[in-house]
C-alpha cells in the first residue's frame, strides 16, 4: 500500500507498485491460510458459521414452504366450495353475477361456477355449453401479490366481503397466486386424456386413494345406485375437476391433499384413475 503514501508517482509506477502489493498480499494469504493456527481456527469457525447460517435458512425456507402449501391447499378447498369448507350456511339466492344456465342457488357462488375447474373460464372449458358466461379465467393472476387478489374477491363482481373471513380470503389468494396450474399442459382438451404415466399413478393410488375408494375405485359411489359415479367415472368425464381434487383434497370429507407430491405425480394418479371402471 506504499503508493498511497507517495501520490506523485507516475501511473506506470503506480501500477507496478500495485501489482507488487497484490502479489505480496496473495503470498501472505497463502502463508497464513496454510500454517498460522489462529487463522486456521478462525477459518474453521467461519466455515461452521456459514454452515449454520445456510442450514438455518434452509430450515426457515422449508418451514415457509410448508406454510405456503398449507395455505394453498386450504385455498384450493375454498375454491372448490368455500361455504362447505368453512361450514357456514350456503347462500340461498343465485349469485347476481351468474348468467349461465348450469347452476342455481348456492352452487352459483362457488368459484368453479364462473371460472371453471381448469381456471380458464370462457377461454377454457366454458367457451361453450351450459356454463358459458363470457367470464375470464383466473390464470392472469398467477404470481400476483395477495392484496390485489383479495381486493378482487371483494369487488362488485364477487361480493365475498362479509361472507368469507379474512384468513380464508388470504388462503384463496395463495391458491390463485401459487396453487393453480395450466391444466392444458396435462390434459388433452379434445380426448380428455391425462398425459401422465398410469403405472406410476397406480403406485400412489393403490397405497393412498384405495384405502377409501377401493382398489378399483368402486367402493365410494358419488351418485345414485342407478346412475353411479366412481373415481373412474369422474376422472374420465371431468378430468379437470378430478385433477383439482387430487391436488387439493375434497371439502368436508377426509380426502387428503396431495400437494406435497409433484404435479407430475398428480397427473400420473389422474392417468391411472382414467383406467378404472366407469360403472
Ligand atoms: C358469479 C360469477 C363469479 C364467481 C362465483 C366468482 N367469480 Fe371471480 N370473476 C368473476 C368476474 C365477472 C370477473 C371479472 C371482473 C372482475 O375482475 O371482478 C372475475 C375475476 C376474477 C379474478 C381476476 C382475474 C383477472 O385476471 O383479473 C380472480 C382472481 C377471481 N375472479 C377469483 C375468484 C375466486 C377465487 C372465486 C371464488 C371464491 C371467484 N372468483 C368466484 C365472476 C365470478
Ligand atoms: C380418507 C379417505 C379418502 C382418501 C385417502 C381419498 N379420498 Fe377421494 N373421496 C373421499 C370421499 C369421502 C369423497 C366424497 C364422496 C362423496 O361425495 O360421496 C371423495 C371424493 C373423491 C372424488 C370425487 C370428487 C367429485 O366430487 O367429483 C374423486 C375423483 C376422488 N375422491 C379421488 C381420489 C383420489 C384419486 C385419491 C388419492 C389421491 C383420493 N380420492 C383419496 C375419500 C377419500
Amino acid at each position: 500500500m506504499q503508493y498511497l503514501k507517495e501520490p506523485n508517482k507516475s501511473i506506470i509506477r503506480f501500477l507496478i507498485e500495485g501489482m507488487k502489493v497484490d502479489h505480496k498480499e496473495h503470498n501472505m494469504r497463502n502463508y497464513l491460510g496454510r500454517s498460522t493456527p489462529i487463522v486456521g481456527t478462525s477459518l474453521i469457525m467461519l466455515v461452521a458459521l456459514i454452515v449454520l447460517v445456510v442450514l438455518g435458512s434452509v430450515k426457515a425456507r422449508a418451514e415457509q414452504e410448508v406454510g405456503h402449501l398449507q395455505f394453498i391447499s386450504q385455498g384450493g378447498l375454498l375454491y372448490d366450495n368455500w361455504y362447505v369448507h368453512l361450514g357456514t350456511p350456503p347462500p340461498t339466492d343465485t349469485h347476481p353475477g351468474y348468467t349461465g344456465i348450469g347452476e342455481q342457488g348456492a352452487a352459483s357462488w362457488r368459484c368453479p361456477a364462473c371460472h371453471g375447474w381448469d381456471y380458464k373460464g370462457d377461454w377454457g372449458g366454458y367457451a361453450q355449453g351450459r356454463q358459458r358466461q363470457g367470464i375470464t379465467g383466473i390464470r392472469n393472476m398467477t404470481y400476483a401479490p395477495l392484496e390485489p387478489i383479495v381486493a378482487v374477491l371483494k369487488d362488485d363482481a364477487h361480493r365475498f366481503g362479509g361472507r368469507i373471513p379474512a384468513q380464508a380470503m388470504t388462503a384463496l389468494a395463495y391458491f390463485v397466486a401459487r396453487g393453480q396450474i395450466d391444466m392444458d399442459l396435462y390434459i388433452d382438451r379434445k380426448t380428455r386424456k391425462a398425459s401422465g404415466d398410469p403405472d406410476q399413478g397406480a403406485r400412489i393410488y393403490q397405497t393412498i386413494c384405495a384405502r377409501c375408494h377401493g382398489i378399483n375405485g368402486k367402493f365410494l359411489n358419488f351418485n345414485t345406485t342407478e346412475d353411479p359415479a366412481f373415481v373412474g367415472t369422474v376422472a374420465n368425464q371431468n378430468p379437470w375437476r378430478t385433477l383439482h381434487k387430487i391436488r387439493m383434497g375434497q371439502p368436508e370429507v377426509d380426502m387428503v391433499s396431495m400437494l406435497a407430491f409433484t404435479t407430475r405425480d398428480h397427473v400420473d394418479v389422474l392417468a391411472y384413475a382414467q383406467t378404472l371402471p366407469v360403472r
